[in-house]
């Protein structure tokens, strides 16, 4: 392995920004179609993989809510978890948050209940054995309607001590922060953390930013590169604190040969960067030491770089304080460690 991967590798971690939806890897879909009848139209995981061909937003969507159609019974939500978290346990991921889409879900019959319970045993489960800490945040699907979205979150509500935070995720498109302002104002009324995708190159981008930050209120926006091309956005962000949930391979799709402009811009102008993987079974498998490598590959980011990338994450987590201390503890002694033997 070269230095800069086992470097990475090693490095004491959080994910932030990753669609438990889009961590469903090819194998675990056929064993749940198996056990759930459902037909699925590829002859085996080759054939399937092969399939995951988009080149957009909402082609690489389709594809995406197919995939979750497999999901039913409360142990196909904890399989799914405990897959995710046992995989990233082992890139020595110390902490993650995990988006999940009821409405892929609530649309197709597949009670509340259902889902976050067996994705709340999947997360202790993985806990126990691998030691890695979590927690869930809701998304609404964006091209739904807002009754729709305000219909999950009143079924959320007596769960809500199982989800840390609200996000907005799916096709930007005619679909920005504000349709959504009465339930995100509801949600931190409720306590729930705040967060919204603001992907890249989207119409209207701009302006869905800037509702997301001075509307809404989000303390973090998943993606935001846009953010690079307008001044009053970037002085918004920094006097705000905000954290970004940048995902290269994500980053690589939508705009080629730009990773060099957006992740290592944000970094330069002292924009609170962290790295994550988004959809990592529809990415190449592409997993967060990778989307690493890619940072290094692409844009150049060194040891030094990823310390400041997962710094960061820790200090975006939504977490009390005393975990915090722990993870800013083990990854002082990893960079002490290495960068020492580094000089
Ligand atoms: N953007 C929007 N919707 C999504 C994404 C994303 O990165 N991943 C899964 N759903
Ligand atoms: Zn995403």
């Amino acid at each position: 392995m070269q230095p800069i991967a086992k470097f990475i590798a090693g490095l004491p971690k959080a994910e932030l920004h990753v669609h438990l939806e889009g961590t469903l890897e090819a194998e675990l879909k056929f064993e749940l179609a198996a056990r759930n009848a459902v037909d699925l139209p590829y002859a085996d995981v080759e054939a399937m993989r092969a399939s995951y061909v988009y080149h957009d937003l909402p082609s690489f969507l389709a594809i995406f809510y197919e995939g979750s159609f497999v999901l039913h019974q409360e142990a196909d939500f904890r399989d799914l978890v405990y897959a995710y978290l046992k995989k990233v346990a082992s890139q020595n991921v110390l902490y993650a948050e995990m988006f999940f889409d009821p409405q892929q879900h609530t649309d197709r019959g597949v009670p509340f209940a259902t889902m976050i319970e067996g994705l709340t045993r999947g997360r202790l489960e993985a806990e126990r054995d691998f030691g890695i800490r979590s927690q869930f945040i809701l998304c609404f699907v964006r091209e739904r309607s807002a009754q729709s979205a305000m219909a999950v979150f009143e079924s959320a509500l007596p769960y809500k001590h199982l989800i840390v935070g609200l996000g907005l995720d799916s096709d930007e498109k005619d679909n920005p922060p504000a349709k959504f302002a009465e339930i995100f104002r509801r949600g931190r009324e409720e306590g729930f953390r705040l967060t919204m995708h603001c992907d890249v190159d989207q119409q209207n981008t701009h302006e869905h930013i800037r509702q997301a930050i001075e509307d809404i209120g989000v303390e973090r926006i998943d993606h935001g590169a846009n953010l690079l091309d307008r001044p009053e956005l970037i002085a918004a962000a920094k006097e705000r604190g905000l954290f970004f949930t940048v995902c290269p391979y994500a980053n690589e799709m939508m705009r080629p040969g730009e990773n060099q402009s957006i992740a290592r811009g944000m970094l330069d102008l002292g924009l609170r960067l962290t790295l994550n993987s988004d959809d990592p079974a529809y990415m190449e498998g592409k997993y967060i030491n990778e989307n690493m490598l890619m940072a290094h590959e692409l844009a150049g980011f060194g040891p030094e770089d990823f310390v400041t990338v997962s710094r960061n994450a820790f200090d975006a987590a939504w977490i009390d304080e005393d975990l915090r201390a722990e993870l800013h503890g083990r990854l002082t002694a990893y960079a002490e460690a290495q960068l020492m033997v580094a000089r």
